[in-house]
């Protein structure tokens, strides 16, 4: 079985295969970049290479990026795949390949027993449904039924002002057990059944600031893979939350609470809430985040309180951050070099 970090590994190889430049997982702090209060996605921190504002070290670029979304923090725990903190792997083109070459190479790694090896017969993807090109792609190129193509309005990717387009997600079908068994139960349905792993976005406008959409003067791509998604399919998990990529801080967590993992929902709750906090908030200081008032301060220190509540919800008597964050920096060993600095 693959770990989380070898899965980690393989596609900044897979993508270095195809000449690809492997960069370093950017700051969590946004750079010259006042829109953003943390780095949420694996394009982020390339925005003026998307625009043409600046020139990129390359035309091809992979990367295992650190984000951090706190839109959804209530979800945090009560799902499988709701976070704070998340690893987006990210391969981009800057005015380089287009659609072609993100969806066959996309579909390579992850269907090839080479790479992931998940069986072509569980994926499923989306395309905008004016987005003939990669319909066709998906279609003819790559070989995928057309049953299994839905064409659904929301695939538009856009995050605030900057660079944006039309997108194709591909999800991994997880079998009518994980449903919610509704008649209508399909891709984009909530239940578990069908999981995004994979975000395509074909990168062509750029939103201004009155909302409009301008053409880019070159085409790009810009994709986001969820790295605990992933690993969970690939380690046969219900939640990312028992990967190896999280599991070891819950275990740390219930060694020193009354309770232990899969007593009760609600504890569960807790022990799912500290593992996801530990690595947010071991990630944000690692980069120079500290607690404040304001702005990536509070984020912070919002975090650090509702951790620090749900371990005395599951009975933990004693200091226990430390060590969660001990043990956090114990699973992004070699990976994440700053947190040791
Ligand atoms: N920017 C897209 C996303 O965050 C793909 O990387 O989903």
């Amino acid at each position: 079985m693959l770990t989380g970090k070898q899965i980690r590994e393989k596609y900044l190889r897979f993508f270095e295969s195809k000449q690809h430049l492997i960069l370093p997982s950017a700051s969590l702090i946004p750079e010259n970049d006042p829109s953003l209060l943390l780095i949420g996605a694996g394009m982020a921190p390339f925005k003026a290479f998307f625009t043409g504002k600046m020139q990129p070290p390359s035309p091809r670029i992979v990367t295992c990026q650190k984000c951090i979304r706190t839109g959804d923090i209530e979800n945090v725990g009560r799902t499988a795949r709701h976070h704070t903190f998340f690893e987006m792997l990210g391969n981009f083109s800057f005015g380089d390949y287009f659609k072609k070459e993100a969806i066959t190479w996309a579909w390579e790694f992850v269907t090839d027993p080479q790479w992931l090896g998940i069986p072509a017969e569980k994926m499923w993807v989306t395309v905008h449904p004016t987005d003939d090109e990669a319909f066709e792609i998906w279609h003819k190129v790559v070989g995928l039924p057309t049953e299994r193509i839905v064409k659904l309005e929301d695939n538009f990717w856009e995050i605030g002002q900057g660079p944006c387009g039309p997108d194709s997600e591909m999800f991994v079908d997880l079998g009518a057990e994980r449903g919610c068994g509704s008649p209508t139960c399909g891709v984009g349905c909530d239940c578990d059944r069908y999981l995004e792993i994979w975000n395509l976005v074909f990168t062509q406008f750029n939103k201004e600031e009155d909302g409009s959409y301008t053409p880019l003067a070159k085409k790009n791509i810009d994709t986001g893979a969820g790295l605990e998604r992933i690993t969970s399919v690939l380690q046969n998990k219900r939640s990312n939350f028992e990967t190896d990529l999280i599991f070891p801080i819950i275990e740390y967590a219930q060694n020193l609470a009354t309770v232990k993992y899969g007593d009760a929902e609600k504890s569960d709750v807790s022990l799912k809430v500290i593992a996801d906090h530990a690595r947010s908030m071991t990630v944000m200081i690692g980069d120079g985040v500290l607690p404040s008032n304001e702005g990536r301060g509070y984020v912070l220190r919002r975090i650090l309180r509702r951790a620090v509540r749900h371990g005395k919800l599951i009975g933990i008597k004693e200091l226990f951050l430390g060590g969660a964050v001990q043990t956090v920096f114990n699973i992004f060993q070699d990976v994440y070099p700053e947190i040791e600095e």
